[in-house]
């Protein structure tokens, strides 16, 4: 079934929101932002930056993060409501594949929440779970870092309070199940939490979630981010949890003009096509501010950061995909962020599954050839 995504896209200089918004069950009206910039706004109430506790060994924890280096997700196939059902079904072949064109891990998105009980203990189906793992499992088998990304919880978006317990039920299993996995195996605790479940809200079940899985795993890395679709400019609103082996991560499709022109999931984007861009200086200058705003923030609080999705989709012209992405990745490596592309082979795809080959202008500007 063809997928609902709308999408919500906020007025990011004026509100301080991504950009980037969508959900899957509930159809909301679209505001088109001017330019997408992530240029920060003064905060109605910040978080004041905390000083580093003291007893973290932060040292260890950066090492984690740029084990991420250059990575790449698997989207379309797990977090689709069944695997398959959005044109992707992961093959063993495309792990060292990812691993030769010279990645250095995989980001897999997973919807569990479409594959657990509804009910009390919220059991995940063990099928499903062994196919996540075998994907786990290949990814470790090359090398790669494997980021298990739950991903498309959608109900709790819209309700929070009444899926937080299922929430925290299904990390509770998924830590059980990994706490003797390789330490290569990261957690992502959630991707874009957004609606109802505001940067605040969000903080504190990311606290609780953090505090389930340290008693089973207690160095393992957990990624976690802030609020309205992973927003570097909510970071100033996040409290991440007290806890020494965390990476922050936060999502980049800036300018949403171009990057997600012609998507079939954000209403309007049909009026984008033909949108380019070229590199100028001042695009150029406008990049770097939005990841000095991650950057910057990281450097403040002491925490490492994994920019954890960006791409431009396939409707744009390849000259101009080429370029940004090459952009985005070379501004993030500047300021020390680890990265993930968005996505392998899919729309946004790296990698064309038909021909069976990559798509070289969008390798060369991730994985530039020396
Ligand atoms: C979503 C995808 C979407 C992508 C770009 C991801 O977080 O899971 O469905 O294609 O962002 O919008």
């Amino acid at each position: 079934m063809k997928r609902m995504i709308i999408f919500c896209l906020c007025l990011s200089v004026l509100s301080g929101c991504s950009g980037k918004g969508k959900s899957t069950s509930t159809p909301a009206a679209t505001q088109v932002p001017p330019t997408s910039t992530l240029i920060p706004t003064a905060p109605a109430s910040p978080s004041p930056t905390r000083a580093p506790s003291p007893t973290l060994p932060q040292a260890a924890i950066f090492e984690r993060n740029n084990r991420i280096g250059r990575a790449v997700n698997f989207g379309n196939a797990l977090e689709a409501p069944n695997e398959g059902e959005w044109g992707v079904t992961l093959k063993e072949e495309y792990f060292p594949l990812i691993k030769n064109a010279g990645f250095t891990a995989v980001r897999i998105p997973v919807r569990f929440s479409n594959h657990a009980a509804v009910e009390a203990p919220y059991t995940l189906d063990a099928a499903f779970l062994e196919r996540v793992d075998w994907a786990v499992n290949n990814a470790l088998d090359q090398g790669l870092v494997a980021i298990v990304d739950m991903h498309h919880y959608v109900e709790i978006f819209e309700k929070p309070l009444e899926h937080k317990e299922r929430f925290l039920a299904i990390w509770t299993q998924l830590a059980e199940h990994y706490q003797d996995y390789s330490p290569d195996v990261y957690f992502e605790l959630l991707n874009e939490p957004n609606g109802q479940l505001t940067t605040e809200l969000w903080g504190q079940f990311a606290a609780e979630a953090v505090g389930i899985i340290r008693q089973t795993n207690p160095t393992r890395p957990i990624i976690v981010g802030p609020g309205q679709w992973n927003s570097a400019v909510q970071l100033q609103f996040f409290t991440p949890p007290e806890d020494a082996n965390l990476i922050i991560t936060f999502h980049y499709y800036s300018p949403f003009h171009f990057t997600h022109q012609g998507a079939e999931w954000a209403t309007g984007s049909e009026a984008w096509m033909g949108t380019k861009w070229d590199g100028s200086d001042t695009l150029r200058m406008i990049m770097r501010q939005d990841f000095f705003l991650a950057a910057d923030w990281g450097k403040r609080n002491n925490r490492p950061i994994f920019l954890g999705e960006f791409g431009a989709y396939s409707k744009a012209d390849m000259d101009s995909r080429a370029l940004w992405t090459d952009a985005v990745a070379r501004t993030a490596e500047e300021l020390g962020i680890t990265w993930a592309y968005w996505e392998f082979c899919s729309g946004f795809g790296v990698y064309d599954p038909v021909a069976n080959q990559w798509r070289e202008p969008l390798l060369d500007a991730l994985i530039p050839q020396k």
